[in-house]
């Protein structure tokens, strides 16, 4: 089943036909919708606030946080659409692994997974082992009324690029040695990555999540020959496993160019494009049937208004002869970001794309 054939579900009414959800299955939008990856986080002065003295994982786990840091940049942004407030590693951590998040680092695994002894770590994830998700997203779809909520989850090989690595990393050697030197190994590492990712999105799917983004950060690291080989299996497999609920299946990733064609085939409806490709030359890699995401230089926003307005209307004009769009940054919102930049640019979408 693709989206446009979707069953409304339990959905109301209004959220199915916001804005957000038509341009995901290419259907005539009112205006171009809009929302910022990462836009809830360290830009906003109200979410310092209320993460003080609470370490990030632990703010994932408490649903009444989870809420209001999840609403806080629909109200002070009017975007389109929440993004769940979570982490891609917090499914990992609730199957048990010792990891933890470390400021201005990111995610640091305190051992690292290279053998195939290692694999038995990584058990299935269970609703119950996040039932805070469930109960999260329960308080959120009543307080959002029809804005949609986007669930998410990491694909199996950005997963896999901290849990080998250990932490963060410029180049994977480790991970990209197990994918090239242990090929096999490195299948049931992702294999196993897949039906953890699928159940986490699962859960915030049938939770209430109205469309659900698969981040492969990193992917841009390899060669298409290797991606589609490595790891484009195991990213169809999580697709294909929430297909029959029928929401927007969003594919993103970094520097992501040369594989934009080979990420739509994964299994996406959305496709989303960092900064580094205009959307018109995007829609012709990735062809026909697929709506695009994108794809504003976040640092953008640290120049003028002028040029934040500039910029983005060349994001709109490229975006002019795709079936469906949808305005995001072509990466996170950067700590530094001036909130009040995000709500000009937000404001700076509807109006130069109401129609
Ligand atoms: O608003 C949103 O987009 C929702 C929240 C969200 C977070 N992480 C919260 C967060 C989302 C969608 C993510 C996804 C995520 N996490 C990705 C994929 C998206 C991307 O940026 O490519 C990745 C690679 C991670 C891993 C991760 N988590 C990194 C690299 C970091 C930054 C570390 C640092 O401190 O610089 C995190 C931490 C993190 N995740 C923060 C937030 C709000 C900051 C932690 C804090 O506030 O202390």
């Amino acid at each position: 089943m693709t989206a446009n054939d979707a069953p409304r579900g339990k959905q109301p009414t209004a959220t199915y036909d916001s804005a957000f959800l038509k341009a995901c299955r290419r259907e005539p939008v009112p205006h171009t919708p809009v929302w910022f990856m990462r836009q809830a986080g360290r830009s906003l002065p109200e979410y310092r606030k209320v993460r003080e003295g609470i370490p990030m994982l632990e703010s994932c786990t408490r649903p009444e946080l989870v809420t209001e840091i999840t609403l806080q940049p629909v109200r002070r942004h009017g975007v389109d659409a929440a993004i769940y407030y979570s982490d891609i590693v917090v499914p990992l951590k609730a199957i048990g692994l010792d990891l933890d998040i470390k400021p201005g680092v990111g995610p640091v695994v305190e051992q690292p997974i290279r053998t195939r002894a290692d694999l038995a770590r990584l058990r299935d994830l269970t609703p119950e082992d996040v039932g805070y998700v469930t109960e999260a997203i329960g308080m959120l779809t009543r307080e959002l009324g029809p804005v949609p909520l986007i669930g998410f989850a990491g694909a199996p090989f950005t997963l896999a690029s901290y849990l080998v690595e250990g932490g963060p990393s410029r180049t994977y050697e480790n991970a990209k040695a197990m994918m090239y030197g242990d090929p096999e190994l490195w299948a049931d590492l992702l294999d196993r990555l897949s039906g953890i990712t699928a159940a986490f999105l699962k859960v915030q799917i049938e939770a209430g999540a109205s469309a659900v983004q698969l981040f492969d950060s990193w992917a841009g690291a390899l060669a298409p020959a290797d991606y589609r080989r490595s790891v484009l299996p195991a990213s169809a497999k999580v697709f294909d496993a929430v297909a029959h609920y029928g929401v927007p299946r969003l594919h993103f990733g970094v520097g992501t160019g040369e594989l934009l064609g080979l990420m739509g085939e994964a299994g996406a409806d959305v496709v989303g494009v960092d900064w580094r490709v205009p959307l018109d030359e995007a829609v012709r890699r990735v062809g026909p049937g697929k709506a695009l995401q994108g794809n504003l230089d976040p640092t953008v926003l640290f120049a003028g208004k002028d040029a934040v307005e500039a910029k983005a209307q060349e994001v709109l004009d490229a975006a002019a002869g795709l079936e469906g769009h949808v305005f995001n940054l072509g990466h996170g919102v950067m700590p530094g970001t001036d909130p009040d930049a995000l709500t000009r640019l937000a404001e700076y979408v509807h109006g130069a794309s109401a129609r």
